[in-house]
């Protein structure tokens, strides 16, 4: 089964308002026909200046880092995914390791935020990933297979196949160390694994499953070559266009 591979950027709180038009242009001047869905993912307040510039390239799309898990209301400082749907969000991280760790999300907020996003026709893009801790322990399998048990395998199986899954190890993360291929690949493997046990064989090979930890232009290729690794989930190298631009043509 061909599933939809992805190269998404994640430029956290990074670019203002000027630069993250300039960084949006050079990344769509300079993809025309990708081999992959390219998700674009700003901060808030680039998100509608961000849209402008992409809004007539069908492959790609924009993300949002965040939404509050409420629909509307009494919360100062926070953004509710009808503002985000407003402005052309068509894509919403969720759990991303930076927002589980300063923010407390936990698996059950995520869990809501999944369900909520979903019902209002958006895809989650769900990161999962263990600590340094974790791996050296050899417990990382178990740790991420929990994180989806307990975020995820509530949903319905049609509700399900609507979403996109991040691998995402934090030793990984902006540290310049890169799980290795092997690595990536294992822990993909193991996580289709679990959603064929937990719905179909059909569901785990139709699910994206994105790569995210010190993605680079030097090691794309290779993460994108293993079979179970659909694109990946760029921090660091999505902030200076040509290199992102080499990570999308690396499928
Ligand atoms: P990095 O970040 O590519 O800078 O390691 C990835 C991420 O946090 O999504």
């Amino acid at each position: 089964m061909s599933r939809q591979l992805i190269a998404a950027g994640n430029w956290k709180m990074n670019k203002n308002y000027e630069e993250g038009i300039a960084l949006a242009q050079a990344i769509s001047n300079a993809v025309q026909e990708p081999e992959a869905l390219v998700i674009l993912t700003p901060p808030f307040t680039s998100l509608s200046s961000v849209f402008e510039v992409i809004r007539d390239k069908k492959s790609i799309k924009l993300a949002a880092q965040n939404c509050h898990v409420e629909k509307k209301g009494a919360f100062t400082g926070e953004v509710s995914i009808d503002m985000l749907i407003s402005v052309g969000v068509e894509y919403i991280l969720v759990g991303h390791s930076e927002r589980r760790a300063y923010n407390q999300e936990s698996n059950e907020l995520l869990a809501r935020k999944v369900d909520l996003i979903l019902s209002k026709g958006l895809t989650p893009i769900f990161c999962c990933g263990e600590a340094l801790d974790i791996r050296e322990a050899g417990t990382h399998i178990d740790f991420v297979a929990n994180q989806l048990q307990e975020s995820l395998f509530h949903l319905s199986e049609e509700a399900f196949r609507r979403l996109v899954i991040a691998y995402e190890p934090i030793w990984a993360i902006g540290t310049g160390v890169t799980a290795s291929p092997e690595q990536a690949q294992e822990m993909h493997q193991n996580i289709r694994r679990l959603i064929a046990k937990q719905y179909s064989v059909d569901t785990a090979e139709g699910t994206t499953i994105l790569y995210g930890g010190s993605v680079k232009p030097a090691n794309a290729r290779d993460l994108f070559s293993k079979p179970d690794v659909d694109g990946g989930l760029v921090g660091g190298a999505s902030l200076k266009p040509e290199d992102f631009v080499e990570i999308i043509r690396s499928f």
